[in-house]
C-alpha cells in the first residue's frame, strides 16, 4: 500500500469538499479527495435529488471529474462524511473505485478528527472485472 502522502492533508481535502454537498434529503453530508498520480488532488461531493436513486455519491463524483481531466491514475483516496459518523464507501463505489485503482488506498472519516485506513483489495475482494 503507498504511504508516501500526507493522509492529514488528503482528509482535510476531504472535509473541504463536503462543504459543497448537496445532501437536504439524508442530511448525510459526503466530501471524497483523490490524489492523482500527477500529485493533483481532485474532489467531488454527494449530490442528492428528489428522485433518491439518482443520488451521485461523493467518491463518484470525484472519479468522474477526474477522469474527465484525464487523470485516470491515481493512488488514494479520502472520504469524509458527518462528525458523528463513520463513512466507508458504499458497495457500489468501491466497484467504481476499482475500475482505475484495484489495490488503492482508502481513507475514510470515523470522526471529526480521525479516519480509518484500508486496501481497497480489502474492502472489496473479488474485485469484478470482465474477460
Ligand atoms: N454517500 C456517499 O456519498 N458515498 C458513499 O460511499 C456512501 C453514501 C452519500 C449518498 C447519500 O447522499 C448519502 O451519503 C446517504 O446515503
Amino acid at each position: 500500500m503507498p504511504n508516501e502522502f500526507d493522509e492529514a492533508k488528503l482528509m482535510a481535502a476531504a472535509r473541504a469538499a463536503r462543504e459543497h454537498s448537496y445532501s437536504p434529503y439524508s442530511a448525510f453530508a459526503v466530501g471524497a479527495a483523490r490524489l492523482c498520480e500527477d500529485g493533483v488532488v481532485v474532489t467531488g461531493c454527494n449530490v442528492e435529488n428528489a428522485a433518491y436513486p439518482l443520488t451521485i455519491c461523493a467518491e463518484e463524483a470525484a472519479v468522474a471529474t477526474a477522469v474527465a481531466q484525464g487523470r485516470r491514475r491515481y493512488s488514494a483516496i479520502a472520504i469524509a462524511g458527518p462528525a458523528n459518523a463513520s463513512a466507508p464507501p458504499c458497495g457500489g463505489c468501491r466497484q467504481i473505485l476499482a475500475e482505475f485503482a484495484p489495490s488503492l488506498t482508502v481513507l475514510y472519516s470515523s470522526g471529526e478528527e480521525t479516519h480509518e485506513k484500508a486496501s481497497l483489495e480489502v474492502l472489496l475482494p473479488a474485485q469484478f472485472e470482465l474477460p
